[in-house]
Order: C-alpha cells, then sequence, then structure tokens
C-alpha cells in the first residue's frame, strides 16, 4: 500500500481542442467513413422530422382550427390530413433515428475492434521493462475501458453533437422566419444562455473530473487491497487499511455532493431561462396577436420550438465530460502505442543455421534501472558441450545474468555473443528458442498434458514417449486413465510442484534447444520427486551446452566448472574440487549444505 493509489491516472483529463490528437483519433475512422457519412445524412432526416412537426402544428391551427372562412368539413379533412402527414413524418423520424444509432454503433464497434487488436499487437511485443513498470491493471484499463471511453464519443457525443448544432441553427432560421420580431426578442437572451452554459460547463467539468478521481482512487485501493489482502490480515493491518479507506471514500462522497451542488443550480437556471422565454413569447407574441400582426399558430410553434432549443443545451455539460475522458483515454492509448521496445530489432536478424552454441559475456554491465548496477563488468565464456554451474546467494544476479542472455533485457555496458553473434543481431524467436529456459516457477496452461508439453509443436506418438521417458513423465502418465490427454492447470488435475518442473524440462527436451539453463529448476521439488528430477535434468543435460542455477550442489557438483556470484561480481571459479580446496566461499556454502539439505532458506541469509 505504500505505493500510494496504484494506477489511477484519471485526475488528467484531455484538452478538447488538441487538434493533433483530433487528427489521429479521426485517422482510425478512415476505413468507415461510408458509415460516419450515412449518420450524417439521416441526422438531417431526424431533425427534419423533429423540427416539421411544430410547424404542422402552426398550419392546424392558424388554417384549420380557427380559420373560420373555409366550411367544418373541409377543416376537419384538413386536420386529418395533417394528423396523417404528421404520424408519417414521426414514423420517419423514427426510422432514420433507428438506422443512424445501428449504422454509428456499427461503425463505432468496428472502429474500436481494430484499436483493440491495435493496442494489444503492440503491447504484447514490448520489453519486460515496460511490464514491470506498468502494473497489469493499467494496462488492461488501456485496452478495455480506455476503448470504451472513445466508443462512447464516437457513437453517442460526436454525431449527437453534430446533431445538436444542425438542430440549434434550424430552429433559430424556422424562429426567425417565423416571425423576425418576436425571434429578435428571443435573441436578447441567447448570450445569457450562451454565458450560463459555459460558466457551468467549467463547473461541470471540473466536478466530474473530481468525481472519476475519486472514484477511481477506490478501484486502484480496493485491488491492491484485495490483491494484498494476506498481507493485511497477517499483520493486523485491517484497522488501518478500513481507515484510509473511509477518508477515500469520504471524498467520493463530498464530489459527487458538489456534483449534485452544481446539477442544482445550472437545471433550475436553464428552467428559469426557458421559463422567461415562454414568458416573452405569451408576452411580446400574445400583444403582437391582438394588433394581428402574428397568427395564434405561430405562437403555438414559437413556444414548441422553444422547447426543442432547449433541450440539447440541458446534455451538453455530460456531453462535454464524455468528450473530455475519451480525450484522455485517446492520450494514453497514443502514449502506449508510441512506446517502443527498448530492445530494437535490427532490420535483417540472423537466424544461423549451425550454431556450435558457445556463449560469451563480455564485460557486461546491467541494472534494471541503470543507475543501480546488478552486474558489474562481468566477463564469463561458456564453450560448446560444458556445463557450467553458478551458484551465489539470493540476489547475486544469477537470474539476471539468464535474462540477459534471453535477451529480455539488453546490457547497459558490454556485449552478450552467441557463437560470435552479439545477440542483438539475432532474431529473438530463434534466440529464445535456441536458449532453452527452464525456471523454478512453471507457468500450465488451461488444457492436457500433450499440449503443455508440445505447446505449438507438433510431434508424433513415439518421440513424445522418448521425452515422457527422459522426463520421468512415464509413470505418472501411465497411472492416469486419459494418459498425456489428461488435462490439467486450474480446475483440473493439480500437479505437484515436482511434477510441473518434469513437466517443464519435458516442454525444454520438445523444444530441442542447443543451450539449456536451469534456473533454480529444482528448488521446489519435495524429496520424493527429487531422484527423478535429478534423472530428468541429466537426461537434458546431456549433449548441449547448459547453465545451471542450483542450490542443490549435487547438480552443481558434477558441472565442468563452477562460477560463484556476489553481488553481480564473479567471486570464484573452477571445478568442485578446486574450489573445495580454495577454501573460499563456494567451501563455506558446501559446509553450509552439509549441515541440512531441508534449510536452504535459512541458509541464504548467512552466506550474504
Ligand atoms: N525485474 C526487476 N526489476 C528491478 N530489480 C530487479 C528485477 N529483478 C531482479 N532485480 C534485482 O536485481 C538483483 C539481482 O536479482 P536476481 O538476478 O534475481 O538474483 P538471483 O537470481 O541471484 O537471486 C536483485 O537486487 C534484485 O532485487
Ligand atoms: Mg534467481
Amino acid at each position: 500500500m505504500q505505493h500510494g493509489y496504484g494506477y489511477f491516472e484519471e485526475d488528467k483529463l484531455g484538452e478538447i481542442a488538441d487538434i493533433k490528437l483530433w487528427r489521429r483519433i479521426l485517422g482510425y475512422t478512415s476505413h468507415h467513413w461510408q458509415g460516419i457519412i450515412l449518420a450524417v445524412i439521416l441526422s438531417f432526416a431526424v431533425i427534419g422530422s423533429s423540427l416539421l412537426l411544430p410547424y404542422l402544428v402552426r398550419i392546424g391551427v392558424d388554417d384549420y382550427i380557427i380559420n373560420t372562412e373555409i366550411p367544418v368539413p373541409e377543416r376537419l379533412s384538413g386536420l386529418v390530413i395533417l394528423a396523417l402527414v404528421f404520424g408519417l413524418s414521426s414514423i420517419a423520424g423514427f426510422a432514420a433515428n433507428y438506422f443512424q444509432v445501428t449504422v454509428l454503433e456499427w461503425t463505432g464497434q468496428n472502429i474500436m475492434h481494430r484499436l483493440r487488436q491495435h493496442i494489444y499487437g503492440h503491447m504484447i511485443g514490448l520489453d519486460l521493462e515496460y511490464f514491470h513498470k506498468n502494473p497489469s491493471g493499467k494496462l488492461v484499463t488501456r485496452i478495455t475501458n480506455d476503448v470504451q471511453n472513445m466508443h462512447e464519443m464516437f457513437t453517442s457525443v460526436i454525431v449527437t453533437l453534430f446533431n445538436d448544432a444542425i438542430r440549434i441553427i434550424g430552429i433559430l432560421i424556422l424562429l426567425f422566419w417565423l416571425n423576425w420580431r418576436l425571434a429578435l426578442m428571443m435573441a436578447l437572451l441567447l448570450p445569457v444562455i450562451l454565458v450560463a452554459t459555459i460558466w457551468f460547463s467549467r463547473l461541470a467539468r471540473n466536478v466530474f473530473r473530481e468525481i472519476r478521481t475519486d472514484l477511481a482512487k477506490i478501484n486502484a485501493y480496493l485491488q491492491e487491497a484485495i490483491s494484498g489482502i494476506s498481507l493485511i490480515q497477517l499483520f493486523q493491518r485491517e484497522k488501518e487499511t478500513e481507515r484510509n479507506f473511509v477518508s477515500i471514500n469520504q471524498n467520493y462522497f463530498q464530489s459527487t455532493m458538489h456534483q449534485i451542488k452544481v446539477f442544482g443550480i445550472f437545471m433550475p437556471l436553464l428552467d428559469i431561462l426557458a421559463s422567461t422565454a415562454t414568458g416573452i413569447i405569451i408576452w411580446y407574441g400574445g400583444a403582437q396577436i391582438l394588433k394581428g400582426q402574428m397568427t395564434i399558430g405561430i405562437l403555438v410553434a414559437f413556444l414548441s420550438y422553444m422547447r426543442l432549443f432547449f433541450q440539447p443545451l440541458r446534455e451538453l455539460s455530460q456531453k462535454y465530460s464524455i468528450v473530455q475522458s475519451a480525450m484522455a483515454s485517446a492520450e494514453r492509448i497514443f502514449q502506449l502505442l508510441d512506446t517502443k521496445s527498448k530492445l530494437p530489432i535490427v532490420l535483417k536478424p540472423l537466424r544461423p543455421q549451425n550454431t556450435g552454441t558457445s556463449v560469451e559475456f563480455n564485460n557486461v554491465t546491467f541494472g534494471y534501472d541503470s543507475a543501480n548496477p546488478v552486474i558489474h563488468n562481468l566477463s564469463l565464456n561458456v564453450k560448446q558441450g560444458e556445463t557450467v554451474a553458478i551458484v551465489g546467494a539470493t540476489g547475486s544476479g544469477k537470474s539476471t545474468l539468464v535474462n540477459l542472455l534471453e535477451r529480455m533485457y539488453d546490457p547497459d555496458q558490454g556485449r552478450i555473443l552467441l557463437d560470435g553473434h552479439d545477440l542483438k543481431e539475432l532474431d529473438p524467436i530463434w534466440l529464445r528458442n535456441t536458449v532453452g529456459l527452464v525456471m523454478q516457477e512453471v507457468y500450465l496452461i488451461p488444457g492436457s498434458i500433450r499440449s503443455n508439453i508440445l505447446l505449438d509443436r507438433e510431434m508424433d506418438e513415439p518421440e513424445l514417449k522418448v521425452i515422457l521417458q527422459q522426463a520421468q513423465l512415464i509413470e505418472l502418465i501411465n497411472r492416469l486413465p486419459e494418459g498425456v490427454h489428461t488435462k490439467i492447470g486450474e480446475g483440473n488435475l493439480d500437479l505437484s510442484a515436482g511434477q510441473r518442473q518434469l513437466l517443464a524440462m519435458a516442454r525444454v527436451m520438445a523444444r530441442n534447444p542447443d543451450i539449456l539453463v536451469l534456473d533454480e529448476a529444482t528448488a521446489n521439488v519435495d524429496s520424493e520427486t527429487e531422484i527423478l528430477v535429478e534423472r530428468a535434468v541429466e537426461a537434458t543435460l546431456a549433449q548441449r551446452t547448459n547453465i545451471v542455477i542450483a542450490h542443490r550442489l549435487s547438480t552443481i557438483r558434477r558441472a565442468d566448472r563452477i562460477i560463484v556470484m556476489d553481488s553481480g561480481r564473479i567471486i570464484e571459479e573452477g571445478t568442485h574440487e578446486y574450489l573445495m580446496v580454495q577454501k573460499g566461499f563456494y567451501h563455506r556454502l558446501q559446509n553450509l549444505q552439509y549441515i541440512g539439505w531441508n534449510e536452504r532458506k535459512s541458509i541464504e541469509p548467512a552466506i550474504r
């Protein structure tokens, strides 16, 4: 919980007038311009129909209801025709609206689909450092929430804003056309409406921002608390985290109250303005009617248009806030899309055919954060077919060497060569196929044992069987009714740590890498499977170049050479016998190990 509020980032709101950003967002619509144009055309139909209705009322009132100059049956049939036109136009407006929404939704979903694919494809290729620096929740938000925000803007805002603008302009034109004097009177109210709306949009923007930030804080806090629940309970931090939560929760409460206040003022204010407009229409319009300068129908139409005029204003602030949050989302999405992998891939990456597979670290210095190196000017040569063991305290940098060799990171200084080729020149996929890695943690994918071993490989049964035998899995599999097709992973057969290790060995054997790296692969194994794992290790190591990082000294003892590391440096090097005679670090480690095999965890602090 010391990291503050996790990945909340809603305090940053998008700049609505960011032209560059708009251009980029609109770039994504380029494949779907037909849909957008269709939506715009349809919006003329939707608005046309809604603006036609008050006008029909005017005709009805003036030409038929109060017009005593024509006979009653004619007035009645005129009203019937008007009612029919009214009905048809409503239906047409409804249909146009339906198609507009459908087209927009379809277009919007398509654009978002493309965007999600694009983000995912980009993100998955980024370097590990990026993933370490960015919590997974944040990256998930990019593809889900942020894309959803943009979708909302595309479908509900851009076109409705367009609709509203056309509607307001249309209404003003109609009003002036119906009676310019009355329209002019009303136009006097326009500046007041404009000022009130702008003022409110500002306030509302801040309020929405507050609410979103506070909500995001609640989310982030919950996420941290829930993922750290075992720590909280173990160390009795319940009361304290609850106290923290109270204050975050309280902030959220206050900002929603703030919103209610702002809206509580603006909405009635709009109502007052609308009522004033109505008052002006009735007073001034009524006087004009009495003077015979205007008809009752126009007065009725005017009143209806007023209502249509104020409607979009009420929703404006909400839309404003949607656009704003979408702009912020867009900015974050593009920021992710602009992030380049820190592991540049050369234009023509090499995939050497025949590798002798020697490994060379040449004066390598590296730090996860380059100000604090964890590997210092380290040089190491592993010849073809050699098995090199690396030992050292936890945190001495053993796994970091593996990360560098798999090119999860690039060294800050120095070079790493595979058969004389700098890793940077090699195709990363080829590299990771050539350097097989078994780690302490084994990730299972939901599926059968077979698919877990082969992953994307194809292999016939006899070949697989050899691997199962070498990996000492055959006995386990023979015991299972469904054999290699037994489902494992969450909710299915649970493998023990040792069995997982064997599976990981089989996985690596199936890929038959030239170089094999075992990173504490045997650390978690129970004594029952230990012998099996030892055998599997032996089978895996055969005829390869191997780098073995291990706690079990029995594996290490058989290595051709042992490297002892401390704080990112090699401090001793040689065979087991040689190092024992030297009576240095390795010798001490060896003696400690004899005290107890099962006290590995307590040894580590001792050998620091
Ligand atoms: N992803 C990482 N980000 C930052 N620091 C790391 C990361 N992984 C390891 N370290 C640090 O690098 C140092 C070496 O770690 P590591 O290579 O994992 O040691 P070993 O495998 O020997 O236990 C340690 O100080 C560790 O805290
Ligand atoms: Mg390690």
